[in-house]
């Protein structure tokens, strides 16, 4: 069992990997500052993991102090904040052994239009945490990255010996982190870092409970998808029905959150159980799907029809991005075990009980929460 911090531990790939990490075995403290996640997802993390409900407050607003023995703590702060970052390595006596850093913007076009945001908050913001972790005594790190960072590439499927050529500013802060990163893993022994290289995380726990809940208008297809079959939105727009590929809509590799949660925690347990190393891994399916053939499966599995329709193509995309998933099941024993018809029913299952997202309930534990113990 080890301490680990999850910094953006209430987003959507955050909260379902602490989920998974608490369901095998470990303590988890989450930093998030909520520009982008929900304390909501957390505090039904608690109740999926079984844990009892949330102590009372030791000290100031979302103070971190906590009753001994928890094991899941939520601190509100922000990865840029040298203080925020001590309070959330400080809590309840400290000894985290790892740090999963989640915490960053990943909307392409917002970043096209705030570049400097997202190379603050991407970018210093690690430097910040590995200054932190520095300070703590801790050197064992498992990295957010994305396939985002391969940009236009003609290989198909995707090995992670592709050149790294972004073509916007999200993709450039991810190459200049996993850049810092072997920089930091060179420079001293004992560093142990796993760079995770995310194809499409769709989905959601199959409790319909947590899943993914993007502020305003979301970016990314499968989210629009479900607001649109909840008669949130209209319609779908298809961006291109002319690419050179099966049918002429965009192919993508789809992997349901909960495998990509799962495949963090493998990471972490190669990293603790082998020698210092900086592990480079896709985590995708290797199998690629249309847009179209997305709409499809998810009208079948959940008997449902999809207004759309195919519009021009949206700037920056590319016709194919499938992963060549093979070294990860190499290194760490890990594939995606979900199918596309999981994705669907999950993915619905959480938007037809959640409409408005986690803002029907939202949970404002100000000076209350802290941590949540294991029941018995
Ligand atoms: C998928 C396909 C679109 C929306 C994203 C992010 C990045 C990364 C990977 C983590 C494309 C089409 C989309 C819509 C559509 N994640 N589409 N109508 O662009 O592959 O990458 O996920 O790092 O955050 O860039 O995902 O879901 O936006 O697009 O037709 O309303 O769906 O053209 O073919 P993308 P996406």
């Amino acid at each position: 069992m080890t301490k680990v911090l999850l910094t953006g531990g209430a987003g959507f790939i955050g909260s379902h990997t602490g989920l998974a990490l608490l369901q095998t075995g470990h303590q988890v403290v989450v930093v998030d500052d909520f520009s982008n996640g929900n304390a909501e997802a957390v505090r039904r993390v608690a109740e999926l993991a079984g844990l009892g409900p949330w102590g009372q407050a030791a000290a100031d607003h979302w103070a971190e102090a906590g009753p001994g023995g928890s094991r899941l703590h939520l601190i509100q702060g922000d990865v840029r904040s040298p203080q925020d970052l001590d309070r959330a390595f400080a809590v309840s006596g400290g000894g985290i052994g790892a740090v999963l850093h989640f915490a960053g913007l990943k909307a392409v076009g917002e970043s096209m239009t705030q570049p400097l945001r997202y190379w603050d908050v991407n970018v210093t913001g690690t430097v910040r945490l590995l200054e932190a972790m520095v300070r703590h005594g801790c050197q064992t790190l498992v990295f957010s990255s994305s396939a985002t960072l391969y940009g236009t590439t003609d290989t198909v499927p995707i090995p992670e010996t592709a050149p790294l050529q972004p073509i916007n500013p999200y993709g450039y802060t991810k190459a200049a982190v996993e850049r810092m990163l072997t920089d930091v893993a060179a420079s001293a022994p004992g560093w142990r870092i796993a760079l995770l290289r995310y194809f499409n995380p769709v989905g959601a726990h199959p409790s319909g409970r947590i899943g993914e809940d993007p502020n305003g208008l979301p970016n990314n297809l499968f989210p629009f998808l479900c607001q649109v079959a909840g008669g949130r939105r209209q319609r779908l727009d298809v961006f291109g029905g002319d690419w050179p590929t099966g049918d002429g809509t965009g192919v993508r590799d789809y992997l349901h959150v909960m495998d990509l949660a799962e495949g963090h925690g493998r990471a972490l347990d190669v990293l603790l159980a082998e020698p210092p190393q900086l592990l480079t891994l896709n985590l995708g399916s290797g199998q690629g799907h249309s847009v179209l053939e997305l709409v499809r499966a998810f009208e079948t599995t959940n008997g449902l029809t999809l207004p759309y329709a195919v519009v021009g193509r949206r700037p920056g995309d590319s016709a194919v991005s499938v992963a060549d998933p093979r070294q990860a099941e190499r290194r760490m024993g890990w594939r995606t075990r979900r199918s596309l018809a999981d994705i669907c029913r999950d993915g619905w299952a959480w938007q037809s009980a959640n409409p408005q997202g986690y803002r029907s309930n939202e949970w404002h534990p100000t000076g209350e929460l802290i941590g949540a113990q294991q029941v018995s």
